[in-house]
């Protein structure tokens, strides 16, 4: 990790380095930050956030993917997805602040697009030349799949595809989940639990005032408890000083069609400097 590390003054508990990793506040054992690392050159970081109803899962992502885009560090277009049918999972906020929604609408439609994404970004790895499009000016598609055993259901094969392939297309997928790994978990669930936790995986701790307690395990297989920094609902933090999402490559907007929407205005710089 770089010993660069950038602090917002309006919430001082998050912070990020400049190579990717993300602070999601301070460890309870008083040794700093506790990281997140989303991307660095070589790596782009999938990863599971597990915990009960009202846990702080959303919560967890919200600051993830606004402290991601806040750093600039990476080029980050953010991606949500949660299902209707599968009943009040979607965080108003986090639809809010995404380009791509893919909301209220079926396991096929969400994963399969996710799986299109996929191929195109292979396509453009290969017509590069390349091993892994971590560092290039490819906006990593910070991918959000709440209620991820409900999108996975059946479809592990296709849901394995994706989550083996993922980083090395600048593709980060943090899925959502209530239950922790469990023998008796399908087997489908069981296999997105270990392809997506290898490293980054965050388990909520809490609920209700305890709400936003995280153990985070880190990409060095390290475990260490935080403490959220208070983000409370509607948040004028992250309304009002959110950096916007970099608008997608060309190629990968055409898979999403009409569930993207680019952003309004260019990407602003220097909001947290
Ligand atoms: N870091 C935090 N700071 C302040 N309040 C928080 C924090 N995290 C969670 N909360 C509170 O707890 C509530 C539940 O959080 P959140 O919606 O993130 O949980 P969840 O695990 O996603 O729940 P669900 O399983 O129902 O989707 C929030 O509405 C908020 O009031
Ligand atoms: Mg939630």
């Amino acid at each position: 990790m770089t010993t660069m590390i950038t602090t917002p003054a309006t919430n001082p508990a998050l912070a990020w380095d400049h190579s990717g990793n993300l602070s999601l506040g301070h460890r309870l054992d008083g040794a700093g930050h506790g990281w997140y690392d989303l991307a660095d050159d070589v790596n782009v970081s999938s990863g599971v956030i597990t915990g009960p109803k009202g846990s702080g899962k959303s919560t967890t992502v919200r600051a993830l993917v606004a402290t991601a885009r806040a750093s600039q560090a990476v080029p980050v277009t953010t991606l949500y997805t949660a299902l209707g049918p599968f009943g009040g999972l979607a965080n108003q906020l986090l639809n809010q602040i995404a380009s791509v929604k893919v909301l209220d609408t079926a396991p096929d439609t969400a994963i399969g697009l996710l799986n299109d994404a996929a191929k195109t970004r292979t396509e453009i790895l290969r017509e590069r030349g390349l091993a892994t499009l971590a560092g290039t000016e490819l906006p990593i598609l910070l991918a959000v799949v709440e209620g991820a055993a409900q999108v996975v259901g059946d479809r592990a094969h296709r849901w394995a595809r994706l989550a083996r392939h993922a980083k090395k297309l600048n593709i980060a997928v943090l899925a959502t989940l209530e239950r922790e790994d469990d023998p008796n978990l399908p087997a489908g669930q069981r296999a997105l639990w270990r392809q997506l936790s290898e490293t980054n995986r965050i388990q909520m701790r809490g609920h209700g005032i305890e709400a936003g307690t995280a153990r985070i395990r880190d990409a060095a297989g390290h475990e260490y408890d935080t403490r959220m920094p208070n983000l409370t609902d509607g948040d004028p933090w992250l309304d009002t000083e959110i950096a916007p999402d970099d608008p997608l490559d060309p190629d990968t907007a055409a898979v999403f069609g009409d569930y993207y929407t680019a952003p309004a205005s260019p990407r602003a710089t220097g909001i947290w400097a």
